[in-house]
């Protein structure tokens, strides 16, 4: 069962072999790859956690030639209400190879922990509870407030006895559909301190997703607010649940009891749908429970949460992450990427529905003791200085954001930055997508005023945490570059066959071993898991990206090889954006590719061929793409509609998308060979019909 052929995991053509190796996605000039942009200054590296490559060096041979005792000797750190099993020195067991056996990763099995306890009652009894956790910053200017850590094991211990007295227990699946309220990240603790299993959805995903991904999870409970203000946009969330929640019955799964939480500065309770004996508001039940709730000790391989992500194929995969491993890993990343030191206000622009969300808003930060900044609007309302405006308001020192919105705010120029201050700027971060250079030079210029180094950070939902990342002060950086292998990750560029390359190289990135925070399975569909990352190349993890290794062993992330299109840092699959369209009843046949997008990264282009004898018209384009949204969400929009009389077919009937790339980005002097299709006429038709 694991033999797979590759193809179907892989586009025939890999992105890394047409395209120079760093960050092409803004279609500029790649930068000089030796250029060294930023070298830490002694001062800074004087401070700093790893303070130079030789120091990298000697930890990280440790932590890939004994791994148990690297980190076992982090993990001690934490607290365990019971100490993990150690076999012949061992405190992980691994297989990584489809041809031994099923794919099996443990860290700390046996050992009793819970991550809300070490990420709040930790600092409590350490005599931090009136220190900030979240300042929490809203839509509006002038809407805050700011919680310790003692409000905030308060409040999770509250909601988490709520969700105990409505039957709750360890190992159901909770499903959180909320924004960016302090209520989002503490339902999330919330959950992990009763040893439930949350899945976070995006609350910019549709009825249809929603309703998805809760008849596959299965929660007893679905927490939500009412609505939300995003920038000048307000959206119903309630509506969408209660959408969801219909469909879900349908499909045959009941959601007993669905919490709203008011969120009146959006809109009134009075003008809220409701369903009596399923809704209850939040500020009904939850201010009313003791905030004394006793923590469920769970096994370091019990699971955490789930969180679906999109893959080339099929219906998104519910990533399962375990807790153990995964807190020690996303803590002592988080401490090392972006060089933390207790004290420090730090901010992630990213919201809780993904997995950076996750990582290193909620639970990476918390555990350090962190005080962390949870925004609720959008960078650019109401003005382009917003992000600096709230940097200067709450002494910032580590802000963390996405090539996608730098790129929004290159764009209106550098005045909105220099009005503010942002003194208290000191490492900057990048996360979704390969940062294009001119991006990194402009934050690294203008917003870091040439002083703070940037983490480009690459990891994925899989990985739960870092993987590649500069250490701030261990090494120059190369503008466009991840660096170097994070502590005990085991990277391997490989070719197509699978062989291991070594030096100077491009091909396809792999994992060689597993590291604390690596995902255990996908829910439900362990075969799945296993024919997707680790039958491609047997003995190896495949991320789906493409990787360059320069001469100086820098590694540059080349954007996925698979047909994963990667839209503002978040991943969407061509299949889903495919199948949305083909609902349209007067679609015929749709075939969905990334192209190079200004400030998004990569937009969605899509080929669309329509039922016999229907007329092309702009009506149709806004139906087909109001299917999308309605089908998946607003984010996965199609940017340009394409119309096809016919699709590029190889005569065995697999759509060429090679071709479409090269059609979608207006190569069409490099269309390469196009004999082999079943009707090589097509070509000439479509590209006829751009612009039309
Ligand atoms: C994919 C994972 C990991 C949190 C956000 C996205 C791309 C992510 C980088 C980076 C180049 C990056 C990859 C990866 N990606 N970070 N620093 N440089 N590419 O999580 O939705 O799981 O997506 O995002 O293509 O495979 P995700």
């Amino acid at each position: 069962s694991s033999q797979v052929d590759l193809t179907s995991v892989l586009s025939v053509d890999t992105r890394y072999k047409t395209e120079t190796h760093a960050a092409a996605s803004a279609g500029e000039q790649v930068v000089e790859e030796t250029q060294v942009l930023f070298e830490a200054n002694e001062e800074f590296r004087k401070n700093a956690l790893v303070s130079s490559t030789e120091k990298y060096e000697e930890m990280y041979k440790q932590s890939v030639e004994d791994p148990d005792t690297f980190w076992s000797e982090i993990a001690s750190q934490f607290h365990w209400e019971k100490k993990w099993d150690v076999t012949d020195g061992k405190v992980h067991t691994e297989n990584f190879d489809v041809r031994k056996g099923p794919i099996k990763v443990e860290w700390f099995k046996g050992g009793k922990t819970n991550i809300c306890y070490n990420a709040l009652d930790r600092h409590v009894e350490a005599g931090r509870a009136n220190d900030v956790a979240m300042f929490w910053e809203g839509n509006e200017p002038g809407y805050d407030s700011s919680v310790t850590f003692g409000n905030l094991l308060d409040l999770v211990s509250q909601v988490s006895n709520y969700l105990r007295s409505v039957g709750v227990k360890k190992g159901d699946a909770v499903v959180i559909y909320m924004p960016m309220l302090v209520e989002l990240p503490v339902a999330m603790l919330a959950c992990a301190r009763i040893g439930a299993i949350h899945s976070v959805v995006f609350a910019g995903f549709s009825a249809d997703s929603l309703a998805q991904r809760i008849s596959d999870c299965k929660p007893k409970v679905v927490l939500t607010a009412n609505g939300v203000m995003r920038g000048t946009k307000f959206i119903n969330l309630k509506t969408i649940v209660d959408d969801a929640l219909k469909q879900a019955k349908q499909e045959g799964y009941t959601v007993e009891t669905s919490v709203v939480f008011a969120n009146e500065v959006a809109t009134k309770k009075e003008e809220t749908a409701w369903v009596e004996g399923r809704d209850i508001w939040w500020q009904d039940v939850i201010p009313s429970q003791s905030t004394k709730s006793e923590v469920e000790w769970v096994d370091a391989e019990d699971p955490l949460f789930l969180l679906y992500t999109s893959g080339s194929t099929g219906k998104p995969k519910g990533v399962l992450h375990s807790t153990g491993g995964y807190m020690v890993y996303t803590a002592t990343t988080f401490k090392h990427a972006f060089d933390y030191r207790p004290g420090e206000v730090y901010w992630c622009t990213a919201d809780c529905g993904w997995i950076t969300g996750h990582s290193y808003l909620t639970y990476g930060p918390l555990l350090n003791g962190a005080t962390v900044v949870n925004f609720e609007g959008v960078p650019t309302y109401p003005d382009a200085g917003r992000c600096w405006e709230i940097v200067d308001k709450y002494n910032v020192n580590i802000f963390y954001t996405a090539p996608t919105a730098i790129r929004a705010l290159m764009r209106e120029g550098d005045k909105p930055v220099k009005k503010h201050l942002r003194k208290s700027l000191r490492v900057l971060g990048s996360v979704g997508e390969p940062i294009n250079p001119a991006a990194w030079k402009w934050y690294y210029e203008v917003v870091g005023d040439s002083r703070c180094p940037i983490s480009d950070t690459w990891w994925q939902t899989e990985t739960g945490g870092f993987m590649i990342t500069p250490m701030p002060g261990g090494w120059p950086l190369k503008p466009g570059s991840a660096t170097f292998p994070f502590f005990g990750v085991q990277p391997a560029i490989v070719d197509e066959n699978g062989k291991e390359l070594h030096g100077e190289c491009s091909g396809y990135l792999c994992v060689k071993a597993s590291w604390p925070s690596t995902f255990r399975t996908l829910f439900g569909d362990h075969p799945r898991y296993e024919t997707t990352y680790f039958a491609p190349f047997k003995g190896f993890y495949f991320s789906g990206d493409g990787c360059h290794r320069d001469k100086d062993g820098y590694y540059w992330l080349t954007g996925r090889v698979d047909d994963v299109i990667n839209v503002s840092g978040h991943r969407i699959g061509s299949a889903e954006v495919e199948s949305a369209l083909v609902h349209h009843p007067l679609c015929a046949e749709a075939a969905v590719v990334g192209y190079d997008h200004e400030v998004k990264g990569q937009g969605i282009y899509a080929f669309v061929t329509l039922v016999e004898g229907v007329e092309y018209s702009d009506k149709l384009r806004k139906d087909l793409i109001a299917k999308v949204r309605s089908q998946i969400g607003p984010f996965a929009a199609p940017d340009i509609i394409h119309w096809a009389p016919g699709l590029p077919k190889t005569r065995s009937g697999k759509i060429m998308r090679r071709i479409l790339r090269k059609i979608a980005a207006s190569q069409i002097d490099e269309l390469g060979d196009v004999s082999t299709l079943a009707d090589p006429g097509v070509v000439e038709q479509l590209i006829e019909l751009r612009d039309k």
